[in-house]
């Protein structure tokens, strides 16, 4: 198992971002060295040419990470859609060997590696590959980044329990506030529900703050938010 962790979330829009770079800001604030993946993104934007990723550039800046973009996010699509659909529409095929190739050299180059899946586990990556699949050839322990509010035990136990089936190690959930403030008794009843039904560790409660915006990198208010509210043993 490598070191490090594959961040998946029970939907898209949950925090996986915010999480992930949260995670890797605070390995380089302990002096370690992390490396940071996106592997496939889409919805990417065309600058000069290069088409870029708001995650992979916001994980890149909170890792401090000096490695190449294209290693960092091997796969752009421009479609702002599932992979296989973006990546049909610009007639192009999701190239695996080369993000194996790719995270292959951040492993060799890094002690830890923090990567960011793409949506949910079951979105396509390849005709009949999925997020999940991916998570499993690169061995890394899984986390769960859910919503708080109602609907979130459904959808965080069919992620835990689909990740399990498939051999995936899941080490724990984070619950995440990201789009407003969710109402106290629902989010710490709902993460109660979700420790008790799946026994796993809830290993961090991020508040939702309007300083957490991929769009906009702080960093002083991304660390300080993570070391307040993530479990201090979270960094294997
Ligand atoms: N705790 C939070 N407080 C305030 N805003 C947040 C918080 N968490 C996430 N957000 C915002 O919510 C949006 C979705 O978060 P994020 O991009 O991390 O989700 P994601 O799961 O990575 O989405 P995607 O599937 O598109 O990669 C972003 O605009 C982000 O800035
Ligand atoms: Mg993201």
């Amino acid at each position: 198992m490598g070191r490090g962790y594959f961040i998946t979330g029970t939907d898209t829009g949950v925090g996986k971002t915010i999480v992930a770079g949260g995670l890797a800001a605070l390995y380089k604030s302990r002096g370690l060295d992390v490396g940071v993946m996106k592997p496939v993104a889409t919805g990417c934007k065309r600058v000069n040419d290069t088409l870029l990723s708001d995650d992979a550039v916001f994980l890149k800046r909170a890792a401090e990470s000096d490695d190449e973009y294209e290693l960092i996010n091997p796969v752009s699509l421009e479609q702002p859609f599932a992979p296989t659909v973006a990546a049909r529409l610009s007639d192009t095929k999701i190239d695996l060997e080369k993000i194996r190739m790719d995270y292959d050299s951040l492993c060799e180059r890094h002690g830890y590696l923090i990567v960011e899946g793409i949506g949910g586990l079951l979105v396509p990556i390849d005709e009949y590959y999925f997020v999940v699949d991916l998570a499993n050839e690169m061995e890394l322990p899984l986390i769960v980044v859910c919503r708080p509010n109602l609907g979130t035990i459904n959808h965080t136990l069919l992620t835990v329990s689909y990740a399990r089936e498939h051999g995936l190690d899941v080490k724990g959930i984070i619950m995440n506030e990201s789009t407003e403030k969710c109402d106290d008794v629902l989010k710490k009843t709902n993460a109660d529900e979700i420790k008790r039904l799946t026994n796993l560790p809830l290993l961090g409660m991020i508040p939702f703050d309007k300083r957490l915006d991929v769009n906009r990198f702080d960093k002083e208010a991304l660390l300080k938010i993570f070391r307040d509210n993530v479990d201090k043993d979270i960094i294997i």
